[in-house]
């Protein structure tokens, strides 16, 4: 079982969202400028319900260093100089939970509909799993609609509801809702070309592909969307 630190992708990863070029990379010290001008142009519900203040510049630093430890991992999707979305994926810290990985994601609002919201979801993903994920988890409010029908169009699946669970920053508490995806239960959604789980294939001229088999054919047709 390999850490979220360790992990087979090979970063950067390029790819073109309708005309729109994108690379991925994980977070690192290096994302610290970027991030926080992410965080500082996210809509301020948006900004409610994530784990981390990350419009403040410690917490940043301290999400580098739980990156770096393999607490966690982040990808960042950059486009030119600016970070326009990232997700991230937690394995449960407890010996029981450590099949259990949370997943979130955020996409800059003037990015979103690009299908970045699912790309960033499936690399996190086939990392989640290569560290001995099974079920994945998301977590979010009712009124974060985007989310629940970009979790629930990729297979999540309603687990519960948590009443008045979530607190946001003006003192007003929301339900949250908990989806989750059990890899047990999707045993054909496979890379059509090296047969590793994905979370939902990633088209490429016909060819439904895991990100590792999306880039290889990528980089030999030179273009793709
Ligand atoms: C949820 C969020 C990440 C989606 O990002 P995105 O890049 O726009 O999503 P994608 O373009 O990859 O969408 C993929 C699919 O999700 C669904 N979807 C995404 N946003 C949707 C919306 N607002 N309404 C309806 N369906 C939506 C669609 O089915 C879409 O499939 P399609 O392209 O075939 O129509 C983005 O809206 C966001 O950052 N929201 C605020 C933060 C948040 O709530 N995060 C969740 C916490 S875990």
């Amino acid at each position: 079982m390999t850490t979220l630190a360790e992990n087979s992708h090979r970063f950067p990863l390029q790819v073109t969202l309708h005309n729109t070029a994108i690379v991925f990379r994980p977070l690192t010290s290096a994302c610290r400028g970027a991030m926080l001008d992410f965080a500082r142009d996210l809509p301020e519900q948006d900004l409610l319900f994530l784990d981390r203040d990350i419009a403040q510049p410690a917490v940043v630093d301290q999400w580098v260093r739980d990156v770096a430890d393999g607490r966690l991992a982040t990808i960042a999707a950059w486009r030119d100089n600016g970070i326009v979305g990232y997700a991230t994926t937690a394995r449960g810290n407890v010996r029981w939970s450590r099949h259990v990985a949370d997943l979130r994601v955020v996409v800059a609002e003037g990015y979103r509909g690009l299908g970045l919201g699912r790309w960033l979801l499936e690399l996190v993903f086939e990392m989640a799993l290569e560290a001995g994920a099974t079920k994945l988890v998301a977590r979010m409010t009712p009124d974060q609609t985007g989310a629940l029908s970009l979790f629930r169009h990729l297979g999540f699946e309603q687990e519960a509801v948590l009443r008045d669970h979530a607190l946001d920053a003006n003192g007003l508490t929301h339900d949250l809702i908990v989806l989750s995806f059990h890899t047990r239960q999707h045993p054909d959604n496979r890379c059509g070309s090296c047969g590793v789980a994905v979370l939902a294939p990633l088209l490429l001229e016909g060819d439904r592909l895991c990100s590792h088999c999306y880039e290889s054919r990528y980089e030999e047709l030179g273009s793709g969307d």
